[in-house]
C-alpha cells in the first residue's frame, strides 16, 4: 500500500537513505530537512507500508505546482531490494504526477553506474533524455543521466498494460 508520508515516518525515511551501499547512488537529507520538505507544497512524498505497518521504501517528488509542465522524481529508496516496492513506489508516483496533478512529463536523475535505478525506470516506460558531468561528494565526476516520461507514453503504456 503506498500512501502519503507523515512526520512519523522520518525515521524510516532516513533510514532508507542510509541503507549500507546506498552512499553512491542516492542523496541523503537530515531530519530538518525532510521535516521541511514534508510542509513544503511543492513536495510529495509517499511511502510503501508493508501489511505489518513498516515502511518499505518512499518516493520524493519535487517542483508540484497549481499548473505543472515537469515534475521531478527527486528520490526513491527501499528498505530491501528486488521485492517490488521501487515499482509499487514509482507506479505510484507516476500515477500521481499524470493522472492528479496533470503534468506534461515526469524527469529524474540517475547516476549512470546505477544499474538497478535504470532498470527500474526503463521497466516503466522512462527514457534516457541527456547525460551530464557532475562532481561527486569527493570531488569524483559523476555522469547523470536525466530519464523523462511525457504524459502522452505514460497513457500508452496504460493501454498496453492496463
Ligand atoms: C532503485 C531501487 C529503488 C529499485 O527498487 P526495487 O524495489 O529494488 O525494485 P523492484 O523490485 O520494484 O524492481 C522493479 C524492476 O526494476 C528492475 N530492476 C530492479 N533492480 C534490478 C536489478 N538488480 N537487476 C535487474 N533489474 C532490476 C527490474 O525490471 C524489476 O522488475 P522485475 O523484478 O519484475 O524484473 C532500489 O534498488 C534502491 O532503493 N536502490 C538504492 C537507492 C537508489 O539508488 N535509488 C535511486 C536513485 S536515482
Amino acid at each position: 500500500m503506498v500512501v502519503p508520508a507523515t512526520p512519523a515516518d522520518i525515521d524510516a525515511i532516513m533510514a532508507c537513505e542510509r541503507r549500507p551501499g546506498y552512499e553512491a547512488t542516492v542523496g541523503r537529507w537530515s531530519r530538518e530537512q525532510h521535516l521541511a520538505g514534508l510542509a513544503d507544497p511543492t513536495h510529495r512524498y509517499f511511502v510503501a507500508r508493508r501489511p505489518d505497518g513498516a515502511i518499505a521504501g518512499f518516493v520524493m517528488l519535487q517542483d508540484v505546482a497549481i499548473e505543472a509542465d515537469s515534475i521531478l522524481v527527486r528520490r526513491i529508496a527501499v528498505a530491501e531490494q528486488r521485492r517490488g516496492h521501487g515499482r509499487q513506489l514509482l507506479g505510484h508516483a507516476l500515477h500521481v504526477i499524470f493522472d492528479e496533478l496533470g503534468a506534461h512529463s515526469a524527469r529524474l536523475g540517475v547516476r549512470a553506474h546505477n544499474a538497478n535505478g535504470i532498470a527500474l525506470y526503463s521497466s516503466l516506460g522512462m527514457r534516457e533524455e541527456s547525460r551530464r558531468e557532475e562532481r561527486g561528494h569527493s570531488d569524483e565526476a559523476v555522469s547523470v543521466i536525466t530519464m523523462t516520461m511525457s504524459a502522452e507514453s505514460y497513457r500508452q503504456s496504460k493501454r498496453s498494460n492496463p
